[in-house]
Parts: structure tokens; sequence; C-alpha cells
């Protein structure tokens, strides 16, 4: 491998699927494996969070968008309560009934599956929710972009499509479901903010999620000559390893610990307070933590406002002091994050950050959109100048939400 910035392999680009032509060699793979046609094709995006991390489980805010990479599944309903599910990425399937779903059981990608139709059953019942699925994902696996939301969010429009007990079922309801599932079932314990935005994405529009009670506003994207990249660093990322959770565990303490119901509730002035200080000193990391979830609250709030005055500048510099909190304070990013971010505001970039739950995964970077090309490059430079593996990249355009699959191509 090249150290020399100049001697790097040009940025390798992860484009998003086209439709019909996922959609013809999905139902062809569905009837070789099931022998039947499904009986449609859903979709559901990844999604990047342009800033707001490490909120949602504390009743905070994040601005969220919905990639155009998605998750397809082809889908057909059975009716005797068991489920076959394949997937075109992975070696192993499962099958087992409905009711056989637990905690831990299935594992893997299937948990996501599984985990919706067992959730949903406890609405309409084991027998209603038996499902042959092939799953065919074009969200980048593990990079930090909700490749599990957007499998379990694929199949739960399927179920709501085709369950006649659950075509009513509003969407926060669908939202939940997959939540729990996550937290159930597969045994990751997200926040929600992943599930919310592939389910209820706007096209064109970030949603801004209001955790405490998980209201959306669509915020439109208004910076039209600026594009979001997003770096994918190739670094390992698994929600259900412990840090996530430890993080989490440390939140809750610290909100037990200063009497409120969620760090949400704490204003940002009371981190100078004595007393403040006092309690979170017997919370072990709890200053550090505390301080980045109420900073990056506010920091949501205001970058929703440089939004809405069109004012780049900010709204990068928002991003880029979000990344040295989530660094320095949640302690959350690694060093493919940091130089990724690094190489993006190097090479000129408006702003730059780590993306979802960190350890690895995906950065995301504000960047006038005829330097696009040309900050790709400096990143996957800098990452050979360093002997790291080439990182991946992708344009980001805010899209649209999980939902039906409808082609020209027959079925
Ligand atoms: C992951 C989780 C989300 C959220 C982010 C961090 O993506 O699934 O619920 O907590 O990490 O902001």
């Amino acid at each position: 491998m090249s150290t020399s910035t100049e001697g790097a392999e040009p940025p390798r680009w992860l484009r998003p699927a086209v439709d019909p032509e996922v959609a013809a060699g999905l139902s062809g793979a569905f009837r070789d494996r099931f022998g039947r046609s499904p009986d449609g094709l859903w979709a559901a995006p990844g999604r990047v969070n342009l800033i707001g991390e490490h909120t949602d489980y504390n009743g905070g805010y994040a601005l969220p968008l919905a990639l155009p990479h998605r998750t397809y599944a082809a889908v057909r309903r059975r009716d005797d309560g068991r489920l076959r599910l394949a997937s075109l990425q992975a070696r192993e399937g499962w099958e087992g009934s409905v009711d056989s779903v637990a905690a831990g059981r299935p594992q893997g990608w299937a948990a996501y599956v599984a985990g919706v139709a067992h959730v949903l059953a406890e609405r309409v019942g084991p027998g209603q929710v038996g499902l042959d699925v092939l799953v065919d994902g074009h969200v980048p696996l593990g990079a930090g972009l909700s490749s599990s939301a957007a499998l379990s969010c694929s199949v739960a429009v399927a179920l709501r499509d085709l369950v006649p007990g659950l075509v009513d079922l509003p969407v926060e309801e669908l939202v939940a479901a997959c939540v729990r599932a996550e937290n159930e079932v597969a045994g990751a314990a997200t926040g929600g903010m992943d599930q919310t935005v592939s389910l209820r994405a706007v096209d064109e529009h970030l949603l801004l999620l209001d955790a405490r009670d998980f209201t959306v506003v669509p915020v439109a994207w208004t910076l039209p000559g600026h594009e979001l990249l997003v770096v994918d660093t190739r670094a390992h990322h698994s929600l259900a390893d412990g840090q996530y959770a430890a993080r989490r565990t440390t939140c809750e303490r610290a909100a037990a610990a200063l009497g409120v119901g969620s760090l949400r509730e704490l204003d940002p002035a009371r981190l100078q307070d004595a007393d403040v200080r006092r309690v979170l000193a017997d919370v072990p990391d709890g200053m550090a933590r505390v301080r980045h979830v109420v900073t990056e609250n506010d920091r949501v709030l205001d970058l929703v406002g440089a939004l809405r005055e069109q004012d780049a500048a900010r709204a990068g510099a928002l991003m880029t002091a979000s990344h040295a909190s989530l660094r320095d304070d949640y302690e959350v990013s690694c060093r493919e994050l940091d130089l990724a971010v690094d190489a993006a505001l190097g090479a000129g970039a408006l702003g730059a950050r780590m993306t979802g739950g960190g350890f690895g995964g995906s950065a995301v970077a504000l960047v006038a959109r005829d330097e696009v090309g040309r900050v790709a490059q400096q990143v996957v430079s800098a990452f050979a100048a360093e002997g790291l593996a080439a990182p991946h990249v992708l344009e980001a355009s805010p899209s649209r939400p999980a939902g039906r699959v409808v082609t020209d191509t027959p079925g």
C-alpha cells in the first residue's frame, strides 16, 4: 500500500441501488428459494444523523435524514405462523415459528426481522404474521448508517401493508415495534432515532426529532450549493458491544443522581453549578458525559436555526463542535473517525463529525458541491498515508421513508 498522499487510489463511491434493477433480481431470487412469487417488495432507508448524537435515549434532540441507500425485502405472507428468512448478503438464514422468537433467538441479522413479527404478533396473533422473506441490503453494513433499522423497518412496512389487522397502525406504533424488536430480541439498547427516520422521513428534508415524546418536525435542506459527504471508515462498529450500553447507563445514573427524569431536563447553565458538579463527581465520567448531552441538545437547535438562515458556515462549525464533544467528553470516537474528520476539514469541508453510535462507522462532512470530489480524494489519501484501509464514500441527499417498491417489473 502506498504511504504517499499522491499515490492513493481514487475514492470508491457507494451509489444507491436502482429500484427496477433490484426488483427484477430479488423477485427471481425469491421464486428460486421459496418456489412462489413474493406478495411484493418493500424498502427502507438507512440514515445519517447530521447532529444530535447520543441524545435520543436522553430524551433530547437529533437531526437525522434518510439516505437514498435502502434495504429491500421481498415478502410473502404465510398463514401458519412460521418465518422463513433469507438474505442475499448472508449465508445463514433462519426458520422457526413466530412463537419461538425471544430475547437472543434468533441471533444476528434475522433477529431484526423475526423481532418485528414477534412484537406485532401481540396485536394480531402469531398466525397472522408468518412470512417468507428474502432481504437485499444496499445500506452499507456495520457503517453506522442504520442498516439494522433499515432491515427491521422494511419488514415492518410489509407487515403493515399485508396484514389486515395492521393496516391502520399509526406510524408511531410501527416505530415502537421496530425499537422493541431491536431492544428486546436483538439485544441492542438503542434509542429510537434510526427507526423514526427510516419510517417517518420526508423527502428532501431532515427530521428534527424530539425524543422526549418522539414528535418530529421536517426541516428543509436549505443549503443548495452544498452536499453532505459521508465517509464510511470501515472500522468496526457494533452496537451490541458493551460501550453503547455503558454510555446509556452512565446517563441514566447521572439523571437519577441529579433528580431529573432525563438529561434533557438539565439546563445547560446549570453545568457550572457547584451542586451539579458535586453530585456528578460521584458518577464515574458523569460530568463529561452530561456536558456532551446537554451541549449537544443546544447544538441541534442552533443548527436548525443555521439551516433556516441558510448559514452554511455556522452549520459546519456546529458539526465540528459536536465531533469535539463526542471525542473528548463522550469518548465514542476512534482514530479512523478523527482522521476522517480532520482530513475533511483540512481539505476545506465547512464542518465534519462522526455520525451514529461511534467506535468506528461513518463520519459526515458539509462540503461545497464542487469540492466534494476533491475532499473525498483527500480523505482517502489521508487514510492511505496512515496505512489504513481505504474508506468508502457516499453522497447523502435527504430521501424518502420506508414503503412499498412499485416498479413496472412484473413481480
Ligand atoms: C445508534 C442508535 C441510536 C442513537 C445513536 C447515537 O445509531 O441506534 O438510537 O443512540 O446510536 O446517537
